[in-house]
């Protein structure tokens, strides 16, 4: 048998699925998920297919940034539990295969974190140099990232009457990461976590780490700060082989490669594709896939150990930053309206089947293509029952409400009084009586099993974690064809963003006499033709997925 690195490198064919624990499942009934009741729902997590759950902050945190301002990384918010909880959840996860990430924030601390405390307490104490003072802010400074909530990224701390940085809340100054001292700490938080049995780390806001330009150039302690990053993926590489390091990069592709570590891969493992997210909005917005083709056609390739991460929503709001502003403008005159559907002018703070208006066909159709593009898919809680948000919450927590379970009081999640949930319950058509796991698991034509059969079919499809990915080439602009190949074979997706129906000529590659194709997601086998010619028809909004075998392939249909 050949031995190869498919199972080496297992985050290639990984499904992620993003757990917020705090809204996932309240054991004790005190309105705040805790890690109790996420071990109850592994074997939920198990049957929908995940094989990895990220778990986002979980610290110790006076929750300014929803648990992102973190004030001891080495111990569990009380209320979701201790450090013993953390370590049977992980437990429990590899108990049913599934891997366990965590949110390694590292750009920034709480200002309640003792660093912090000690650090602003006098000029000279040893901690003052683990942040970013100036006496001064520089003329230059980057732009704010909560516009609206924020002015500047410097602060004046009276006592000391020095200006902190800060590229998030004025409660989450920046880390100085040219300090060695912090640097030590930052892989010991690593290695502390590494020893409890997770398998990786989603790295927050990277190239805010990194920014170390017109900060701090007068030390030059770092030669690159992409040598920091190094440092990091050669810490994990020693202390476990497994180790993977998913970056939160929302640049352009060409920036992104820096950050994989170039033609050596020795950066970050995995990173967002948020230029695909951003365009897979504009074609629903238009009905036209052509801006996504675009998008994935500008991909860049790839080495083995580095690879994209594709999602569709994630827990902040749905950035359209790198779309020009008339693109932008088309995606919120389509999908986020009102006022109180947007945030700081870049971004939508709904979920997506609100923004399809709960049209079936178009949801399906987008996880259909989240499952099917080359890459790794990550799924934020809820999204497999079609979860919508709540708006009178505001802002990027409207999309942070607590899971659905049941068609009950607080949607199961909870028997504490409402007024002492975590967060509201949406009470419109989206509301736990009409969206909710219960129900959905016994019917077979939810939308929870149709994401059931997705993950079947991906993790059955080795080259979508594996393989490349090539646009087909037809003459209908609403419908994107791609295929992906790789060493185990080859697959071709079609995806219809029109409503009306359509018939898509293709001319497949390299077909031989008696070439099939077998449809995945439902029953049916079309034959190829001569030169590879194929007629394919969907529905409007409609997917499908084929399996290319040639005469005495032995890969099942
Ligand atoms: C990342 C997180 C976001 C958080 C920010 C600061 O962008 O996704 O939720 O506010 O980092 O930690």
């Amino acid at each position: 048998m050949r031995i190869t690195d498919t199972s080496d490198l297992w985050w290639k064919s990984a499904v992620i699925y993003c757990v917020d624990i705090k809204t996932f499942l309240d054991w004790n009934d005190d309105g705040v998920g805790d890690f109790e009741g996420l071990a109850h729902r592994m074997d939920y997590l198990h049957e929908l297919g995940v094989t990895c759950l990220w778990l986002m902050p979980f610290y110790p945190s006076p929750n300014r940034d929803d648990g992102y301002d973190i004030s001891d990384f080495y111990s569990v918010d009380p209320r979701l539990g201790d450090l013993g909880d953390a370590v049977e959840v992980i437990r429990t996860a590899r108990d049913r295969g599934m891997r366990v990430i965590i949110d390694l924030v590292v750009n920034h601390t709480s200002v309640k974190h003792p660093w912090f405390v000690a650090s602003r307490s006098s000029k000279t104490n040893k901690y003052r140099d683990f942040y970013v003072w100036r006496d001064s802010p520089p003329k230059h400074s980057e732009p704010v990232s909560f516009p609206g909530e924020e002015t500047s990224v410097w602060q004046l701390d009276k006592k000391t009457n020095q200006y902190y940085l800060h590229s998030f809340y004025k409660e989450q100054p920046d880390l100085n990461v040219v300090n060695p001292k912090v640097r030590d700490e930052m892989v010991k938080i690593m290695g502390f976590w590494l020893e409890l049995g997770i398998s990786g780390f989603r790295v927050d806001a990277v190239p805010f780490i990194l920014d170390t330009e017109g900060v701090l150039p007068e030390e030059g302690v770092l030669d690159h700060p992409l040598d920091f990053l190094r440092s990091l993926r050669e810490f994990l590489g020693r202390r476990s082989g497994e180790g993977m390091l998913l970056g939160e990069v929302n640049l352009p592709h060409k920036d992104q490669l820096r950050y994989f570590g170039g033609d050596d891969a020795d950066g970050l493992t995995m990173q967002f594709d948020f230029i695909a997210m951003e365009n897979m909005y504009l074609s629903l917005a238009r009905s036209d896939a052509r801006p996504l083709a675009r998008a994935l056609k500008a991909r860049p390739p790839l080495p083995v150990e580095a690879q994209w991460a594709n999602f569709v929503r994630n827990h902040d709001e749905l950035t359209l930053d790198k779309l020009s502003e008339s693109e932008r403008q088309e995606v919120f005159d389509a999908f986020g309206p009102e006022e109180n559907m947007r945030a700081y002018n870049r971004g939508i703070v709904r979920r997506l089947p609100t923004m399809l208006g709960g049209d079936p066909r178009r949801i399906r159709m987008v996880y259909s293509l989240l499952f099917s593009l080359p890459g790794t898919p990550v799924l934020f809680y809820g999204e497999e029952l079609g979860m919508g948000e709540n708006l009178n919450i505001g802002g990027r927590m409207s999309v942070r409400t607590p899971m659905q379970w049941a068609p009950t009081r607080n949607g199961g999640f909870s028997n504490a009084p409402a007024s002492r949930l975590v967060a509201p319950i949406p009470d419109d058509g989206y509301s736990p009586e009409h969206i909710n796991a219960s129900e959905q698991r016994h019917d077979p034509d939810s939308l929870l099993h149709f994401v059931r059969k997705l993950i079947e079919r991906n993790r059955a499809s080795v080259e979508i974690g594996w393989g490349d990915l090539e646009i087909l080439e037809h003459p209908v602009p609403a419908v994107l064809a791609h295929a992906v190949s790789g060493a185990e074979g080859r697959m071709i997706a079609l995806h219809n963003f029109g409503s009306n129906p359509a018939t898509v000529d293709l001319e497949l590659r390299d077909t031989v006499d008696g070439t099939i194709l077998v449809d995945l997601l439902v029953e049916g086998t079309v034959a190829v033709g001569p030169r590879g010619a194929v007629q394919l028809l969907l529905d409007g909004y409609g997917c499908r997925w084929l399996r290319v075998l040639d005469p005495g392939d032995k890969r099942l249909g």
